[in-house]
């Protein structure tokens, strides 16, 4: 079989199966490009339609049980070929971490202009799951130290398996924290955190792909809020004077607002989409913190 008529029926196959796009991909074609460019190692530059590349029996045989285990278990594409995209890097993911997809890399990219008056030197991945967002911010600011800290120690093991593969083990520590808890004396230009934040009641309304992900990365009490508040109400002990929080809330976006009406939040635009992302300066964190508690 021809690699662009295996991606066409394998299309189809997905269509039909009504799987849930969401997990780095948004339709059937995308979700089938990359399990199997990603399976059979093809860089993503080649344009499948123009390919006469024949796959050899084994590589039918691969692709076969990864589409299967797609359909069937709608285990997302990230798990099946460990490995997942963020800020224009590859990413090792299993299920011990969530699948990265923060619209927070757009500001990455951006260098988190023209929020940051200087580049940051010290920057926290709070909830740094794989590591994605704290080795992304590493790679743009190559004078910055960065800590990733979580408090799943079998996210630590990935977060550190991915500061291997970028080669950032001088400028970036992982640390097992609780939110804050173990990372008292430090200060910081910068901390960015994509915490958990779905409420508990929208857990039977998730599509089946997210049930793969660990039930600690999603799910936040108090209506989605209690984990961003607890970091609301700490950040600013944390954050060097000028320092930003940058903290996505997603779904639990508007529930906050009403919660915290008087707070200056400055809610992110992002032309590639998404939304929930908010920024707050140490100063008005400092004003407002009654407010979180
Ligand atoms: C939504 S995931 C985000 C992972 C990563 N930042 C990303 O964007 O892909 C949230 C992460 O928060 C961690 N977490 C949950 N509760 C925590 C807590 N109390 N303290 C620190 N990390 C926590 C989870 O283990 C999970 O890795």
């Amino acid at each position: 079989m021809l690699l662009r008529d295996y991606i066409l029926h394998t299309e189809a196959m997905f269509s039909e199966a009504e799987l849930f796009y969401g997990h780095g991909t948004d339709s059937p074609l995308d979700d089938a490009v990359y399990l199997v460019f990603s399976t059979l190692n093809i860089e993503f530059s080649l344009d499948y339609k123009k390919s006469d590349r024949i796959l050899e029996f084994c590589e039918l045989a691969e692709l076969d049980a990864r589409v299967e285990l797609r359909i069937r278990d709608r285990k997302p594409v990230a798990y099946i070929v460990g490995k997942a995209w963020f800020c224009g890097r590859a990413f090792y993911v299993d299920e011990r971490v969530l699948i990265p997809r923060s619209p927070i890399s757009e500001l990455i990219r951006n260098r988190f202009e023209p929020l940051l008056a200087l580049p940051p030197t010290s920057i926290l991945d709070l909830c740094c799951g794989s590591g994605c967002i704290g080795i992304a911010c590493a790679l743009e600011f190559a004078e910055a130290r960065v800590d990733l800290s979580d408090v799943s120690s079998e996210c630590l093991l990935v977060a550190e398996e991915n500061v291997k593969l970028h080669n950032l083990i001088d400028r970036a520590q992982c640390v097992n924290s609780d939110l804050f808890a173990s990372l008292s004396g430090r200060s910081y230009d910068l901390i960015v955190s994509n915490p958990p934040y779905v409420s508990l009641a929208e857990a039977g309304a998730l599509p089946v792909e997210y049930l793969h992900e660990p039930r600690l990365a999603l799910f936040s009490d108090d209506g989605g809020l209690a984990i961003p508040l607890a970091i609301l109400q700490q950040a600013e002990m944390y954050l060097n004077p000028g320092g930003i929080l940058v903290l996505e809330v997603g779904s639990a976006a508007e529930t906050l607002c009403k919660r915290v009406p008087k707070v200056p939040f400055l809610w992110m635009e992002f032309a590639q989409g998404g939304d929930g992302v908010l920024v707050i300066r140490a100063e008005e964190l400092h004003r407002y913190r009654d407010s979180f508690i």
